[in-house]
Protein backbone atom coordinates (compact mmCIF):
# COMPACT_ATOMS: atom_id res chain seq x y z
CA UNK A 1 0.00 0.00 0.00
CA UNK A 2 1.10 3.40 -0.97
CA UNK A 3 1.42 5.60 2.32
CA UNK A 4 2.54 8.89 0.60
CA UNK A 5 -0.56 9.51 -0.83
CA UNK A 6 -2.91 10.68 -0.27
CA UNK A 7 -2.08 12.98 2.53
CA UNK A 8 -3.71 14.84 5.37
CA UNK A 9 -4.02 18.75 4.51
CA UNK A 10 -2.25 19.76 7.40
CA UNK A 11 -0.09 17.41 9.91
CA UNK A 12 -1.57 16.94 13.43
CA UNK A 13 -0.72 15.00 16.37
CA UNK A 14 -3.26 12.98 17.08
CA UNK A 15 -4.34 10.21 20.01
CA UNK A 16 -6.60 7.13 18.91
CA UNK A 17 -8.67 5.70 22.33
CA UNK A 18 -9.18 2.28 21.42
CA UNK A 19 -7.33 -0.31 19.16
CA UNK A 20 -10.40 -2.72 17.92
CA UNK A 21 -11.07 -2.68 14.75
CA UNK A 22 -12.02 1.24 13.86
CA UNK A 23 -9.13 2.62 16.71
CA UNK A 24 -6.59 0.56 14.47
CA UNK A 25 -7.54 1.48 11.42
CA UNK A 26 -8.28 4.96 12.18
CA UNK A 27 -4.95 5.39 13.60
CA UNK A 28 -3.05 3.46 10.85
CA UNK A 29 -4.84 5.27 8.33
CA UNK A 30 -4.03 8.67 9.79
CA UNK A 31 -0.51 8.03 10.34
CA UNK A 32 -0.59 6.92 6.26
CA UNK A 33 -2.08 10.44 5.72
CA UNK A 34 0.83 11.80 7.45
CA UNK A 35 -0.40 12.79 11.25
CA UNK A 36 1.77 11.56 13.94
CA UNK A 37 -0.42 8.79 16.18
CA UNK A 38 -0.29 7.38 19.83
CA UNK A 39 -2.80 4.97 20.18
CA UNK A 40 -4.13 3.69 24.04
CA UNK A 41 -5.52 0.71 24.23
CA UNK A 42 -6.38 -0.71 27.91
CA UNK A 43 -7.04 -4.10 27.34
CA UNK A 44 -3.42 -5.83 28.28
CA UNK A 45 -3.33 -8.44 26.41
CA UNK A 46 -4.35 -6.47 23.01
CA UNK A 47 -1.35 -4.04 24.03
CA UNK A 48 1.44 -7.28 24.24
CA UNK A 49 0.34 -8.59 21.06
CA UNK A 50 0.83 -4.85 19.31
CA UNK A 51 3.67 -4.40 21.50
CA UNK A 52 5.07 -7.87 19.78
CA UNK A 53 4.60 -6.50 16.36
CA UNK A 54 1.61 -8.59 16.07
CA UNK A 55 -2.46 -7.48 15.57
CA UNK A 56 -5.28 -8.65 17.90
CA UNK A 57 -7.80 -8.91 15.12
CA UNK A 58 -7.57 -10.14 11.74
CA UNK A 59 -7.71 -7.20 8.98
CA UNK A 60 -6.13 -7.50 5.18
CA UNK A 61 -3.06 -4.93 4.65
CA UNK A 62 -3.20 -3.79 8.43
CA UNK A 63 -0.78 -5.37 10.00
CA UNK A 64 2.13 -4.97 7.28
CA UNK A 65 0.55 -0.83 7.20
CA UNK A 66 0.76 -0.62 11.01
CA UNK A 67 4.20 -2.41 11.31
CA UNK A 68 5.41 0.58 7.96
CA UNK A 69 4.53 3.38 10.20
CA UNK A 70 5.63 2.30 13.17
CA UNK A 71 9.08 1.96 11.69
CA UNK A 72 8.61 5.62 10.36
CA UNK A 73 8.48 6.27 13.82
CA UNK A 74 4.59 7.86 13.10
CA UNK A 75 2.63 5.33 15.24
CA UNK A 76 3.07 4.20 18.98
CA UNK A 77 1.04 1.62 20.95
CA UNK A 78 0.87 2.19 24.85
CA UNK A 79 -1.78 1.80 27.58
CA UNK A 80 -1.44 5.58 29.64
CA UNK A 81 -3.75 8.13 28.52
CA UNK A 82 -0.94 10.67 29.53
CA UNK A 83 -0.42 10.35 25.86
CA UNK A 84 -2.84 12.43 25.25
CA UNK A 85 -0.32 15.33 26.41
CA UNK A 86 0.59 17.67 23.61
CA UNK A 87 -1.74 16.42 21.40
CA UNK A 88 -4.34 18.71 19.54
CA UNK A 89 -7.09 15.66 18.24
CA UNK A 90 -8.18 13.15 20.57
CA UNK A 91 -10.09 10.27 18.43
CA UNK A 92 -12.60 7.88 20.86
CA UNK A 93 -12.79 4.61 18.94
CA UNK A 94 -13.77 2.39 21.88
CA UNK A 95 -16.55 -0.38 22.03
CA UNK A 96 -20.71 0.94 22.05
CA UNK A 97 -21.96 -2.93 23.06
CA UNK A 98 -25.58 -2.86 23.04
CA UNK A 99 -27.53 -3.32 26.52
CA UNK A 100 -30.00 -6.02 26.75
CA UNK A 101 -32.59 -3.00 26.31
CA UNK A 102 -31.60 -2.12 23.06
CA UNK A 103 -29.76 1.12 24.11
CA UNK A 104 -26.21 1.23 23.64
CA UNK A 105 -23.66 1.08 26.79
CA UNK A 106 -22.12 4.10 26.49
CA UNK A 107 -19.96 3.44 29.79
CA UNK A 108 -16.51 2.89 27.84
CA UNK A 109 -17.33 6.47 25.98
CA UNK A 110 -17.85 8.16 28.86
CA UNK A 111 -14.94 7.26 30.85
CA UNK A 112 -12.67 7.40 27.89
CA UNK A 113 -13.78 10.77 26.92
CA UNK A 114 -13.00 11.73 30.70
CA UNK A 115 -9.41 10.25 30.91
CA UNK A 116 -8.50 12.46 28.03
CA UNK A 117 -10.32 15.78 29.05
CA UNK A 118 -8.52 15.41 32.83
CA UNK A 119 -5.29 14.69 30.68
CA UNK A 120 -5.51 17.36 28.51
CA UNK A 121 -2.50 20.31 28.97
CA UNK A 122 -3.60 22.60 26.26
CA UNK A 123 -6.88 22.72 23.68
CA UNK A 124 -8.37 19.91 22.10
CA UNK A 125 -10.44 18.43 20.00
CA UNK A 126 -12.34 15.26 21.00
CA UNK A 127 -13.31 13.54 17.91
CA UNK A 128 -16.24 10.32 18.57
CA UNK A 129 -15.44 7.87 16.17
CA UNK A 130 -17.56 4.82 17.80
CA UNK A 131 -20.93 4.61 16.70
CA UNK A 132 -23.69 6.31 19.51
CA UNK A 133 -26.77 7.99 19.27
CA UNK A 134 -28.15 11.58 18.24
CA UNK A 135 -26.89 13.39 21.44
CA UNK A 136 -24.08 11.93 22.66
CA UNK A 137 -21.40 14.33 21.32
CA UNK A 138 -23.38 17.32 23.61
CA UNK A 139 -23.49 14.97 26.23
CA UNK A 140 -19.29 13.88 26.16
CA UNK A 141 -18.58 17.91 25.24
CA UNK A 142 -20.27 18.38 29.33
CA UNK A 143 -18.30 15.05 30.62
CA UNK A 144 -15.40 17.00 29.28
CA UNK A 145 -15.71 20.56 30.44
CA UNK A 146 -16.29 18.82 33.68
CA UNK A 147 -12.62 17.04 33.78
CA UNK A 148 -10.84 19.34 32.00
CA UNK A 149 -9.16 22.52 33.68
CA UNK A 150 -11.26 25.48 33.24
CA UNK A 151 -8.16 27.66 31.02
CA UNK A 152 -8.49 24.71 28.08
CA UNK A 153 -10.85 24.81 25.56
CA UNK A 154 -12.34 21.46 24.63
CA UNK A 155 -14.65 20.52 21.46
CA UNK A 156 -15.89 17.67 20.57
CA UNK A 157 -16.71 16.81 16.75
CA UNK A 158 -19.11 13.63 15.66
CA UNK A 159 -16.70 11.96 13.00
CA UNK A 160 -18.47 7.91 12.49
CA UNK A 161 -16.68 5.21 10.71
CA UNK A 162 -17.94 3.49 7.79
CA UNK A 163 -15.12 1.41 7.18
CA UNK A 164 -15.94 -2.73 6.79
CA UNK A 165 -14.60 -5.72 8.76
CA UNK A 166 -12.45 -7.72 6.25
CA UNK A 167 -11.58 -4.40 3.63
CA UNK A 168 -11.33 -1.82 6.66
CA UNK A 169 -7.87 -0.49 5.29
CA UNK A 170 -9.40 0.15 1.81
CA UNK A 171 -12.66 1.69 3.01
CA UNK A 172 -10.48 4.06 5.47
CA UNK A 173 -8.26 4.73 2.41
CA UNK A 174 -10.82 5.19 -0.17
CA UNK A 175 -14.35 6.34 1.38
CA UNK A 176 -16.96 6.97 0.17
CA UNK A 177 -17.89 9.69 2.45
CA UNK A 178 -16.03 11.53 5.21
CA UNK A 179 -18.90 12.54 7.43
CA UNK A 180 -18.24 15.39 9.92
CA UNK A 181 -20.60 17.24 12.81
CA UNK A 182 -19.33 19.84 14.61
CA UNK A 183 -20.65 22.82 16.70
CA UNK A 184 -18.16 25.36 16.01
CA UNK A 185 -17.08 26.55 12.72
CA UNK A 186 -13.12 26.05 14.31
CA UNK A 187 -13.86 22.55 14.89
CA UNK A 188 -15.20 21.82 11.59
CA UNK A 189 -11.94 23.72 10.41
CA UNK A 190 -9.84 21.56 12.29
CA UNK A 191 -11.46 18.04 11.49
CA UNK A 192 -11.12 19.66 7.98
CA UNK A 193 -7.50 19.51 8.21
CA UNK A 194 -7.33 15.90 9.13
CA UNK A 195 -8.47 14.42 5.71
CA UNK A 196 -6.97 15.25 2.20
CA UNK A 197 -8.91 18.03 0.24
CA UNK A 198 -10.04 15.72 -1.95
CA UNK A 199 -11.98 13.31 -0.12
CA UNK A 200 -15.74 13.43 -0.04
CA UNK A 201 -16.56 15.33 3.20
CA UNK A 202 -20.22 15.74 4.34
CA UNK A 203 -19.97 18.63 7.09
CA UNK A 204 -22.93 18.72 9.40
CA UNK A 205 -23.93 19.08 12.73
CA UNK A 206 -23.52 16.67 15.60
CA UNK A 207 -27.34 15.27 15.47
CA UNK A 208 -27.03 14.57 12.20
CA UNK A 209 -24.21 13.01 12.02
CA UNK A 210 -24.65 10.63 14.78
CA UNK A 211 -28.11 10.00 13.03
CA UNK A 212 -26.42 9.47 9.73
CA UNK A 213 -24.20 6.12 11.04
CA UNK A 214 -28.06 5.19 12.79
CA UNK A 215 -29.50 5.58 9.82
CA UNK A 216 -27.24 3.87 7.08
CA UNK A 217 -26.96 1.00 9.56
CA UNK A 218 -30.42 0.58 9.48
CA UNK A 219 -31.26 0.89 6.05
CA UNK A 220 -28.66 -1.89 5.48
CA UNK A 221 -30.39 -3.89 7.52
CA UNK A 222 -33.64 -3.45 6.06
CA UNK A 223 -32.10 -4.66 3.31
CA UNK A 224 -30.90 -7.71 3.87
CA UNK A 225 -34.11 -8.73 5.83
CA UNK A 226 -36.12 -7.27 2.68
CA UNK A 227 -34.25 -10.04 0.45
CA UNK A 228 -35.06 -12.81 3.46
CA UNK A 229 -38.41 -12.13 2.96
CA UNK A 230 -38.21 -11.72 -0.73
CA UNK A 231 -36.31 -15.03 -0.66
CA UNK A 232 -38.97 -17.37 1.92
CA UNK A 233 -41.32 -16.17 -0.57
CA UNK A 234 -39.62 -17.79 -3.58
CA UNK A 235 -39.23 -21.15 -1.88
CA UNK A 236 -42.49 -21.20 -1.66
CA UNK A 237 -43.67 -20.13 -5.11
CA UNK A 238 -41.37 -21.93 -6.55
CA UNK A 239 -39.05 -19.02 -7.81
CA UNK A 240 -35.74 -18.59 -8.24
CA UNK A 241 -34.78 -16.05 -5.20
CA UNK A 242 -30.95 -15.63 -7.03
CA UNK A 243 -32.50 -14.60 -10.07
CA UNK A 244 -35.44 -12.64 -8.56
CA UNK A 245 -32.95 -10.03 -6.26
CA UNK A 246 -30.67 -9.94 -8.60
CA UNK A 247 -33.25 -8.73 -11.15
CA UNK A 248 -34.29 -6.35 -8.47
CA UNK A 249 -30.76 -5.26 -7.60
CA UNK A 250 -30.30 -4.21 -11.14
CA UNK A 251 -32.48 -1.09 -10.72
CA UNK A 252 -29.64 1.43 -10.07
CA UNK A 253 -32.66 2.80 -7.86
CA UNK A 254 -32.41 -0.17 -5.76
CA UNK A 255 -28.81 -1.60 -6.69
CA UNK A 256 -27.38 -4.72 -5.76
CA UNK A 257 -25.36 -4.55 -2.53
CA UNK A 258 -27.17 -6.54 0.74
CA UNK A 259 -29.76 -7.68 -1.46
CA UNK A 260 -28.81 -11.49 -0.93
CA UNK A 261 -30.38 -13.95 0.79
CA UNK A 262 -29.04 -15.37 3.94
CA UNK A 263 -29.22 -16.89 7.79
CA UNK A 264 -29.46 -12.96 8.50
CA UNK A 265 -27.26 -10.17 9.04
CA UNK A 266 -25.26 -9.90 11.96
CA UNK A 267 -21.77 -8.34 13.19
CA UNK A 268 -21.24 -6.15 16.18
CA UNK A 269 -22.26 -3.47 14.10
CA UNK A 270 -25.97 -3.72 11.95
CA UNK A 271 -28.31 -5.46 14.86
CA UNK A 272 -26.55 -3.27 17.83
CA UNK A 273 -27.14 -0.09 15.73
CA UNK A 274 -30.74 -0.90 14.33
CA UNK A 275 -31.73 -1.59 18.54
CA UNK A 276 -30.47 1.79 19.23
CA UNK A 277 -32.46 3.36 16.28
CA UNK A 278 -35.09 1.95 17.30
CA UNK A 279 -34.41 2.71 21.09
CA UNK A 280 -33.75 6.57 20.11
CA UNK A 281 -37.21 6.64 18.54
CA UNK A 282 -39.10 4.98 21.24
CA UNK A 283 -37.26 7.95 23.77
CA UNK A 284 -38.72 10.41 21.40
CA UNK A 285 -42.15 8.51 21.39
CA UNK A 286 -41.87 7.49 17.55
CA UNK A 287 -42.52 4.13 16.68
CA UNK A 288 -39.38 2.84 14.33
CA UNK A 289 -41.77 0.27 12.31
CA UNK A 290 -39.75 -0.27 9.92
CA UNK A 291 -36.49 -1.19 11.62
CA UNK A 292 -38.55 -3.14 14.25
CA UNK A 293 -39.61 -4.72 11.30
CA UNK A 294 -35.89 -5.64 10.06
CA UNK A 295 -35.09 -6.86 13.36
CA UNK A 296 -38.02 -9.40 13.37
CA UNK A 297 -37.46 -10.65 10.17
CA UNK A 298 -33.54 -10.97 10.86
CA UNK A 299 -34.52 -13.30 13.86
CA UNK A 300 -37.26 -15.19 11.90
CA UNK A 301 -34.57 -15.73 9.23
CA UNK A 302 -31.70 -17.14 11.30
CA UNK A 303 -34.52 -19.52 13.13
CA UNK A 304 -35.54 -20.53 9.32
CA UNK A 305 -31.98 -22.38 9.07
CA UNK A 306 -33.16 -24.68 12.55
CA UNK A 307 -36.55 -25.11 11.18
CA UNK A 308 -34.87 -26.42 7.85
CA UNK A 309 -32.54 -28.90 9.88
CA UNK A 310 -35.55 -30.25 12.17
CA UNK A 311 -37.72 -31.06 8.92
CA UNK A 312 -35.02 -32.74 7.25
CA UNK A 313 -34.07 -34.90 10.34
CA UNK A 314 -37.25 -35.07 11.75
CA UNK A 315 -35.95 -34.31 15.51
CA UNK A 316 -32.95 -32.94 16.60
CA UNK A 317 -32.82 -34.27 19.56
CA UNK A 318 -29.76 -36.55 19.37
CA UNK A 319 -28.84 -35.73 15.92
CA UNK A 320 -24.65 -34.35 14.77
CA UNK A 321 -25.13 -31.13 13.07
CA UNK A 322 -21.75 -29.53 12.06
CA UNK A 323 -21.71 -25.75 11.50
CA UNK A 324 -19.32 -24.96 8.81
CA UNK A 325 -18.50 -21.06 9.12
CA UNK A 326 -18.87 -19.39 12.56
CA UNK A 327 -17.69 -15.95 11.78
CA UNK A 328 -20.55 -13.15 11.28
CA UNK A 329 -18.88 -13.12 7.53
CA UNK A 330 -16.48 -14.20 5.42
CA UNK A 331 -13.10 -12.90 6.01
CA UNK A 332 -13.04 -11.74 9.32
CA UNK A 333 -12.43 -13.59 12.69
CA UNK A 334 -15.24 -11.30 14.20
CA UNK A 335 -18.54 -14.08 15.74
CA UNK A 336 -19.76 -10.42 17.83
CA UNK A 337 -23.80 -11.02 17.17
CA UNK A 338 -22.86 -13.77 14.70
CA UNK A 339 -26.16 -16.36 13.29
CA UNK A 340 -23.69 -19.59 14.13
CA UNK A 341 -24.18 -18.47 17.52
CA UNK A 342 -27.92 -18.03 17.36
CA UNK A 343 -28.24 -21.00 16.00
CA UNK A 344 -25.72 -23.52 17.30
CA UNK A 345 -27.46 -22.27 20.68
CA UNK A 346 -31.21 -23.35 19.86
CA UNK A 347 -29.36 -26.68 18.07
CA UNK A 348 -27.71 -27.50 21.67
CA UNK A 349 -30.70 -26.29 23.20
CA UNK A 350 -33.07 -28.77 21.18
CA UNK A 351 -30.46 -31.71 22.51
CA UNK A 352 -28.11 -31.39 18.52
CA UNK A 353 -24.82 -32.39 19.20
CA UNK A 354 -22.79 -29.68 17.15
CA UNK A 355 -19.51 -29.49 15.46
CA UNK A 356 -18.32 -26.55 13.94
CA UNK A 357 -15.34 -25.46 11.35
CA UNK A 358 -14.10 -21.82 10.47
CA UNK A 359 -10.46 -20.89 9.40
CA UNK A 360 -10.61 -17.71 11.42
CA UNK A 361 -13.54 -17.05 13.67
CA UNK A 362 -12.91 -16.64 17.52
CA UNK A 363 -14.68 -18.34 20.16
CA UNK A 364 -18.24 -19.86 19.65
CA UNK A 365 -20.00 -22.31 21.77
CA UNK A 366 -20.14 -25.45 19.82
CA UNK A 367 -19.48 -28.90 21.28
CA UNK A 368 -16.73 -29.41 19.49
CA UNK A 369 -14.71 -27.36 17.15
CA UNK A 370 -12.31 -29.07 14.34
CA UNK A 371 -9.30 -27.69 12.79
CA UNK A 372 -10.50 -28.79 9.16
CA UNK A 373 -13.68 -28.72 7.30
CA UNK A 374 -14.00 -32.75 6.70
CA UNK A 375 -13.18 -34.14 10.57
CA UNK A 376 -16.14 -31.35 11.61
CA UNK A 377 -18.90 -33.07 9.48
CA UNK A 378 -17.58 -36.35 10.44
CA UNK A 379 -20.55 -39.08 10.94
CA UNK A 380 -22.73 -35.67 10.80
CA UNK A 381 -26.25 -36.16 10.05
CA UNK A 382 -26.98 -32.86 8.51
CA UNK A 383 -24.32 -29.83 7.38
CA UNK A 384 -25.22 -26.15 8.13
CA UNK A 385 -23.05 -23.50 5.71
CA UNK A 386 -23.49 -19.95 7.47
CA UNK A 387 -20.65 -18.19 6.65
CA UNK A 388 -20.13 -17.01 2.75
CA UNK A 389 -15.95 -18.57 2.70
CA UNK A 390 -14.84 -19.10 -0.89
CA UNK A 391 -13.25 -22.33 0.43
CA UNK A 392 -16.71 -23.39 1.10
CA UNK A 393 -17.60 -23.28 -2.71
CA UNK A 394 -14.61 -25.58 -3.11
CA UNK A 395 -15.92 -28.42 -0.89
CA UNK A 396 -15.81 -31.74 -2.55
CA UNK A 397 -19.29 -33.06 -2.45
CA UNK A 398 -18.84 -36.62 -3.01
CA UNK A 399 -16.41 -36.54 0.17
CA UNK A 400 -18.86 -34.74 2.57
CA UNK A 401 -21.22 -37.88 1.53
CA UNK A 402 -18.65 -40.30 2.38
CA UNK A 403 -17.67 -38.90 5.42
CA UNK A 404 -21.19 -37.78 6.94
CA UNK A 405 -23.65 -40.20 8.45
CA UNK A 406 -26.65 -38.58 6.61
CA UNK A 407 -27.24 -36.47 3.44
CA UNK A 408 -28.77 -33.00 4.81
CA UNK A 409 -27.42 -30.21 3.51
CA UNK A 410 -28.52 -26.50 4.26
CA UNK A 411 -26.55 -23.81 2.43
CA UNK A 412 -27.93 -21.07 4.13
CA UNK A 413 -25.49 -18.79 2.90
CA UNK A 414 -26.00 -19.98 -1.64
CA UNK A 415 -22.67 -20.70 -1.72
CA UNK A 416 -22.48 -24.52 -3.02
CA UNK A 417 -23.45 -26.05 -6.34
CA UNK A 418 -26.64 -27.98 -5.58
CA UNK A 419 -26.97 -29.68 -8.48
CA UNK A 420 -23.01 -30.72 -7.57
CA UNK A 421 -24.47 -31.83 -4.12
CA UNK A 422 -27.47 -33.80 -5.22
CA UNK A 423 -25.44 -35.46 -7.91
CA UNK A 424 -23.59 -36.90 -4.85
CA UNK A 425 -26.39 -37.93 -3.01
CA UNK A 426 -27.27 -35.25 -0.77
CA UNK A 427 -30.34 -33.27 0.10
CA UNK A 428 -29.55 -29.66 -0.06
CA UNK A 429 -31.79 -27.30 1.42
CA UNK A 430 -30.68 -23.77 -0.14
CA UNK A 431 -31.70 -20.25 0.63
CA UNK A 432 -31.84 -19.59 -2.54
CA UNK A 433 -34.14 -22.27 -4.64
CA UNK A 434 -37.41 -22.43 -5.45
CA UNK A 435 -39.17 -25.89 -5.09
CA UNK A 436 -39.04 -27.28 -8.05
CA UNK A 437 -42.32 -28.75 -8.85
CA UNK A 438 -44.66 -28.90 -11.61
CA UNK A 439 -47.97 -27.44 -10.99
CA UNK A 440 -47.72 -25.43 -7.96
CA UNK A 441 -50.29 -25.20 -5.94
CA UNK A 442 -49.66 -21.55 -6.53
CA UNK A 443 -50.94 -21.72 -10.05
CA UNK A 444 -54.40 -22.50 -8.82
CA UNK A 445 -54.97 -18.83 -7.81
CA UNK A 446 -54.49 -17.38 -11.26
CA UNK A 447 -56.46 -20.36 -12.80
CA UNK A 448 -59.17 -20.05 -11.08
CA UNK A 449 -59.50 -16.22 -11.68
CA UNK A 450 -59.01 -17.03 -15.76
CA UNK A 451 -61.92 -18.99 -15.87
N1 LIG B 1 -16.19 -3.01 13.82
C1 LIG B 1 -16.71 -2.34 12.80
O1 LIG B 1 -16.80 -2.82 11.67
C2 LIG B 1 -17.20 -0.92 13.01
C3 LIG B 1 -17.45 -0.13 11.88
C4 LIG B 1 -17.90 1.18 12.09
C5 LIG B 1 -18.13 1.65 13.37
N2 LIG B 1 -17.90 0.83 14.45
C6 LIG B 1 -18.11 1.38 15.78
O2 LIG B 1 -16.84 1.78 16.31
C7 LIG B 1 -16.77 1.51 17.72
C8 LIG B 1 -15.61 0.58 18.01
O3 LIG B 1 -15.84 -0.65 17.36
P1 LIG B 1 -14.72 -1.79 17.31
O4 LIG B 1 -15.30 -2.90 16.52
O5 LIG B 1 -13.42 -1.19 16.89
O6 LIG B 1 -14.66 -2.18 18.86
P2 LIG B 1 -13.62 -3.10 19.62
O7 LIG B 1 -14.35 -3.64 20.79
O8 LIG B 1 -12.96 -4.04 18.64
O9 LIG B 1 -12.49 -2.10 20.11
C9 LIG B 1 -12.65 -1.18 21.16
C10 LIG B 1 -11.34 -1.12 21.92
O10 LIG B 1 -11.36 -0.03 22.83
C11 LIG B 1 -10.65 -0.42 24.00
N3 LIG B 1 -11.01 0.50 25.09
C12 LIG B 1 -12.18 0.59 25.75
N4 LIG B 1 -12.11 1.60 26.68
C13 LIG B 1 -10.87 2.14 26.57
C14 LIG B 1 -10.20 3.23 27.23
N5 LIG B 1 -10.81 3.96 28.17
N6 LIG B 1 -8.94 3.52 26.86
C15 LIG B 1 -8.32 2.79 25.90
N7 LIG B 1 -8.89 1.75 25.25
C16 LIG B 1 -10.16 1.44 25.57
C17 LIG B 1 -11.08 -1.85 24.21
O11 LIG B 1 -10.19 -2.55 25.05
C18 LIG B 1 -11.05 -2.37 22.77
O12 LIG B 1 -9.78 -2.88 22.40
C19 LIG B 1 -18.15 0.97 18.09
O13 LIG B 1 -18.95 2.04 18.49
C20 LIG B 1 -18.67 0.39 16.79
O14 LIG B 1 -20.08 0.37 16.74
C21 LIG B 1 -17.42 -0.43 14.29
Amino acid sequence: MQTSKPQAFRKTDICVIGAGYVGLTSAAGLAALGHRVRVVETDAERLRILERGELPIVEPGLEQLVEELRIAGRLQFGSEVAAVDGVSVALLCVGTPPRPDGDPDLRQLGAAAAEVARHATSDLLVVVKSTVPPGTCDAIELVCREEARADLRIDVASNPEFLRESRAVEDFMNPDRVVIGTATADAAGRMRDLYPREWPLLLTDRRSSELIKYASNTFLAVKISYANEIAALCEHLGAEAGAVLEGVGLDPRIGSQFLRPGPGFGGSCLGKDLSGLIAVSAGVGLDARVARAAQEVNGWARGRVVDKLERALGTLDGARVAILGLAFKPGTDDVRDSPALDVSAVLRERGAWVTGFDPLAGRVEVVERFGDPYDAVRDADAVALLTGWDDFARLDPRRLAATMAGNVVVDAVGIISADEFEAAGLEVLGVDRGTPAEIHPVILRPLAWTQ
